[in-house]
């Protein structure tokens, strides 16, 4: 039995902002089937702590980076979870990574490195009566966790995921004591990035192992474009880098036994979730391909694009409905084109059972993303056979297949990839799109081949297991 402690700040389904909080609830269960027993290391935001009954103390601190703290023990959703109850840090109205307005709270990097901390304190002492062969960190906020291990010389093998290299959790030097890290560290092979404290770049030299979520980002992050700073960094300590594709939790989505939607086995299903989520989006039946977007709305997304190439879609009778928030700007002008098209609706929000109906009801997921790590919405997209229409990046270039004539007709097509990730692409992509929605015998072989595509998390699981195997077995 391999004993792993995820440090990660979101787990679906207690928090979740994203595709990090997705995996961080569902691999560890995934991974159960290979003999691996995978606990979560997670902060006690208000959200979290209001969901959880049963929770037993096993550690407290009189000074967790500027107060008291606990740490509670607990399973929740089948997962079993170690919480820091930290009020001083977490208990807040607002986001979990900002205040009401989206700005990010000023003490993220104390609120992060505490969790870094505790991770690296369970490590070297255990929590209870359970001690973790390897620490699993997740993207910036676990980054500190290689640091504390130092300070406490332990020497547990630390695995560093990249989800998304965009965020570095940068902060001034000063900070170097109250962050309680080793000023003799404070150089370019441990954490200093550019004068900084780079949370990130902590991770990244300090991991024994280091994954991102598929083999193109893996390949990505070398390169300056998408390495954004770091790119020096991952080239240096390229041995050690590999590509792990994301899953997906098959038993949440699964349209066979969906709750939120008309459940179905065949993409003939669809046709009755379609009307009902027309009439949700107030869209009038159509002839044309419903297009659905759930995303967070940002520059990564390519959003902005899409309000350029629509017109494309519209005039072949297509529709949009979108969900999403984020960006002020893109929210207004979303909006905007809704109400000049009666065909584009668009609900700004964040809500979980939506996002299945659309999934069931869509004909079409877009992804029009100018970088993507892996990204989860296509994944789902193939399992409910809404056929994916990507951008050709990252995780997105890894898991669809172009309907090109050749992938056609081989029965491989399962989607459409447009390259360069710009407006003009974008736009040809629909115009292509269109013309295959038009051969309803092309368009059931599209849908058919993405449904029998294999979306969950097996395989990719084995490789986790492999990697902590390997570890474990150099440190015994
Ligand atoms: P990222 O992690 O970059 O946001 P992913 O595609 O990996 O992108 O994961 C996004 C996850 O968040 C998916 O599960 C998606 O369904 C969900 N999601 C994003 N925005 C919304 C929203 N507004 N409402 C419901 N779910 C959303
Ligand atoms: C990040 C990425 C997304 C990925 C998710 C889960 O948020 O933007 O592409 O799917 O993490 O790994």
């Amino acid at each position: 039995m391999t004993k792993v402690l995820f440090v990660v700040s979101e787990c679906a389904p207690l928090v979740k902002t994203g595709g990090l909080a997705d995996v961080a609830g569902a691999l560890p269960l995934a991974l159960g089937a290979f003999d691996c027993d995978v606990r979560i290391l997670l902060p006690g935001y208000r959200a979290v702590m209001a969901q959880l009954s049963k929770t037993r103390v096993l550690e407290t601190y009189d000074d967790l980076f500027g107060g008291p703290a606990k740490l509670r023990h607990c399973v929740h959703a089948g997962l079993t979870l170690y919480v820091i109850d930290a009020p001083h840090l977490y208990d807040r109205e607002g986001g979990i990574y900002g205040d009401v307005t989206g700005q990010d709270w000023p003490d993220n990097p104390a609120r992060f490195a505490a969790l870094s901390y505790v991770g690296a304190t369970i490590a070297d002492k255990g929590a209870g009566d359970w001690t973790p062969d390897i620490l699993h960190g997740h993207d910036w906020q676990a980054g500190l966790t290689p640091e504390y291990l130092h300070v406490a010389a332990c020497d547990v093998p630390f695995v560093f995921t990249v989800h998304n290299i965009a965020f570095h959790g940068n902060t001034t030097a000063d900070q170097l004591n109250a962050l309680r890290l080793a000023p003799t560290r404070f150089n370019a092979d441990h954490f200093e990035f550019w004068g900084q404290i780079s949370a990130l770049k902590a991770g990244l030299m300090g991991a024994a192992k280091i994954t991102t979520v598929s083999l193109t980002y893996a390949e990505e992050l070398l390169t300056p474009e998408f390495g954004i700073g770091m790119d020096g960094v991952l080239r240096y300590r390229k041995a050690e880098l590999s590509g792990i594709v994301n899953g997906i939790d098959a038993a949440t989505w699964n349209p066979a036994t969906d709750p939120n939607i008309k459940p179905y086995k065949s993409a003939a299903g669809k046709a009755a979730n379609k009307k009902m989520l027309q009439k949700t989006f107030g869209l009038d039946p159509s002839d044309g391909p419903l297009c659905v977007l759930v995303s967070r709305l940002t520059e990564q997304k390519g959003i902005d694009l899409l309000v350029d190439a629509l017109p494309e879609l519209l005039s072949h009778g297509g529709q949009l409905a979108l969900l999403g928030s984020g960006d002020p700007k893109l929210e207004v002008s979303l909006l905007e084109f809704a109400a000049h098209n009666e065909n584009v609706a668009v609900k700004i929000g964040y809500d979980e059972n939506l996002s299945h109906q659309m999934m069931a009801g869509g004909d079409v997921i877009l992804v029009p993303s100018r970088f993507e790590p892996c990204g989860l919405t296509q994944l789902y997209g193939l399992r409910y056979g809404t056929v994916p229409l990507v951008a050709l990046t990252g995780g997105l270039a890894d898991t669809v297949i172009n309907a090109s004539p050749a992938a056609l007709s081989n029965n491989a097509a399962t989607g459409i990839q447009f390259f360069p990730v710009n407006a003009q692409a974008l736009t040809n992509a629909f115009r292509r799109l269109c013309a295959l929605y038009q051969q309803p015998k092309v368009w059931k072989i599209l849908q058919r081949n993405g449904m029998k595509q294999a979306v969950g998390w097996d395989m990719s699981a084995a490789e986790y297991h492999a990697i902590y195997r390997g570890l474990t077995k150099a440190s015994s």
